[in-house]
This record gives structure tokens, sequence and C-alpha cells, in this order.
């Protein structure tokens, strides 16, 4: 019997899919988002060795179902949409493709900030309905203006390094993190309230913890430069969205820009449709090319090395501390 990878999702790029024939595997991709009970269901009839996440919740019930599951790879790195308690109690590792998609939502980020600065969206809307906004448009340089880093990751990394060019200061807030990179333009800040007071430009590069649910709520867009942006590529939840929309609608700051949203997709009649000075787009912080290859071929290896009793990296195991080993 050939060993069964489910997909919550589309196929993997073409190399993974090349490595998953030279091996052997069969891979059922199930559509993206599947009602709970549908991917329930698929789980339990196809007996998968090996789950890949890539759309929609992993569930205790649905872990429980797949009696020969090995492991469950995250197609990416948010891994928030997955029961790691329930896979630990059974054994099975949760792993992420820690840094292969790092360097995409990076320079979406940077994007973002360049899209909000000078209204790319709004203007490119306007033009086409007819509009010819010379006059009355106006932006912002982000040439020597502090950035605010929540997080130090693969991505706030990348995102420090891009921004160096533009002269940019870099202030870092992240509790977690050992060493601070050795940058002359970086500089670390232990106190939130004091980064957002400091910057420009807030950008959200952490992972969404039980901890930091609406870490950007009122009193902290309260706090933030007035005409500063606020970005989001990291997860929805972090931010108080209605909180945000007030902050927008006063011109409390001068924008945002988010890739992520709580819920996802946000309901048709949101709040968040009506306000000029926001960016928006659907989560694809990670849609490129590049990232795809890479975390395709990522999610597979690790899923051959953990059949294979190899070691893996123990950055990738984002439930090893349940696991107890
Ligand atoms: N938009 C997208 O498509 C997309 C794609 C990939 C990742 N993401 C999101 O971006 C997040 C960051 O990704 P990464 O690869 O850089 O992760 P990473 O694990 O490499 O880095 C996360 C950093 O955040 C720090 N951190 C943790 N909790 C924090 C807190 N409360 N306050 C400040 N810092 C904190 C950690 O110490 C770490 O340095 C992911 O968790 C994911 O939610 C979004």
């Amino acid at each position: 019997m050939p060993r069964t990878v489910l997909l919550t999702g589309p196929e993997l790029a073409p190399e993974a899919m090349r490595l998953a024939a030279a091996e052997g595997l069969r891979i059922i991709a199930t559509p993206p988002y599947l009602p709970e009970t549908e991917l329930l269901a698929t789980i339990a009839s196809e007996q998968p060795d090996a789950i890949i996440v890539r759309q929609g919740q992993l569930t205790r019930a649905m872990i429980d179902a797949a009696h020969s599951l090995k492991i469950i790879a995250k197609h990416g790195v948010g891994y928030n949409t997955i029961d790691i308690q329930a896979a630990a109690e059974r054994g099975i590792p949760v792993t992420i493709a820690a840094g292969a998609n790092a360097q995409s939502v990076a320079e979406h980020a940077f994007a973002l900030m360049f899209s909000v600065a000078r209204q790319t969206a709004r203007l490119d809307a306007r033009l086409r309905a007819g509009h010819w906004d010379k006059s009355s448009a106006n932006g912002i340089e982000l040439f020597g203006k502090t950035l605010g880093l929540i997080g130090l990751g693969a991505i706030g990394s990348i995102l420090m390094d891009l921004v160096a060019p533009l002269r940019m200061r870099v202030k870092v807030y992240d509790p977690y993190l050992r060493e601070l990179p050795q940058r002359t333009h970086v500089e670390r800040e232990e106190n939130l309230d004091q980064l957002l007071a400091d910057s420009d430009v807030i950008s959200l590069h952490c992972p969404l913890t039980d901890s930091n649910h609406h870490l950007i709520g009122a009193a902290q867009l309260a706090r933030m430069r007035p005409g500063s942006v606020l970005i989001n590529t990291a997860r929805g939840e972090l931010v108080d969205t209605q909180a945000l929309v007030e902050a927008l609608k006063q011109g409390q700051i001068a924008g945002a820009g988010l890739d992520t949203f709580s819920p996802e997709p946000p309901p048709a009649d949101s709040a968040l449709w009506d306000l000029p000075t926001l960016v928006a787009t659907p989560h694809v912080g990670a849609n490129t090319s590049e990232a795809r290859d890479r975390v395709g071929l990522v999610a597979l290896q690790q899923i051959l090395a953990v059949w294979n009793g190899a070691q893996l990296d123990p950055r990738c195991v984002v439930n090893r501390h349940l696991l107890g080993h």
C-alpha cells in the first residue's frame, strides 16, 4: 500500500509533486476550506499517514479520526488552525516550514507600507473610475522614518534589512529575542508603549499566541503617532478591528495595510471597506511562486524525514514542548 498524504487545499508546487511521485506517495488534495464535517469524513475514509494543512482548521476530532497519522505538516508557518495539543497527545509532531516564505511576506509588508504611504490602491481605483486626482493626492515618504517591528523572527529580520537603504531607523519589540542582530540602524525597545509612541510605521511579525490577542487595541492605537501607519501581515486577531476602524475613521493614524483579518475573509458589510486610508489584501503575503515552491518541498521533506526516523530541526516542531522529548 502506498503511503497517503492528505492535503487540505490545492496541489503542492511541481517540484514537491515530483518528489511525491518519486517516493510513490498517494496525494489526496481536498478543496480548500472544506466544511468540518466533510473534511472529517474524508480523513476517516482515506486514513492518511500524514496531513499537510494548507487552508482551514485541523481539529482534535480530525486528528483522532486519522488512526495511522504520524505527522502533521503546516504548509507555511502560522499553525494556529491546528490543534497541536491533540496531536501531541497522540505523539504526532506538528511541523512548520520555518523561514520558507519569510522573504515573500517581508516583501509584501514592505509593499503595503509603500502602498499606504502613497495611497496607490485608492488612486488606482479612482483613476479607473475616471478621476484624475493629481492636484489633490498627497502622500508621505518612508525615507528616514522609524519602523517599529513587533517580532523579529524570520520575517521581521528580512524587513529590518529591506528598509536599510531608505535610511529608516528600526526599533524592535520582541520579548523572546535572545540577541539583537548587529546593525547600526536597529535598536531594541523593551517597552511596547514606547515603541508605539516612537514609530512612524508599526509592523506586526509575531505569532498569534494565547497571550497576545488584540495586542493592538484602542489604547495602543491611541499611543501611536498621529500620521503613523499600521501594517499587519501576521494574524488578524492581533489587532482589535473595531478599534482600528475607529482610529482610521477619526484620522488618529494615517492609514493601515492589512493582509490578515479576524475573521477571514471579513464580512462583505465590514466597516473596513468604507475606509479610504486602508489597503487590504486577502492573506496573500506568502503567495509567490518562489515561496510556494519552497514551502511545499519543505513540508514534504519533513514528512519523509519523520517516516524515515530522521531528526527534524527542533525549530520546526511547534508542539515539541508538549511531546515530552
Ligand atoms: N501573511 C501571510 O501570508 C503570512 C505568512 C507567513 C507567516 N505569517 C505570520 O507571520 C508570523 C511571523 O512569522 P515568522 O516566520 O517571522 O515567525 P518566527 O517564529 O520566525 O518569528 C516570530 C517572532 O515573534 C516573536 N514573538 C513571539 N511572541 C511575541 C510577542 N507577543 N510580541 C513580540 N514578539 C513576539 C518571537 O520571539 C519571534 O522572534 C507567523 O507567526 C504568522 O502568523 C503570515
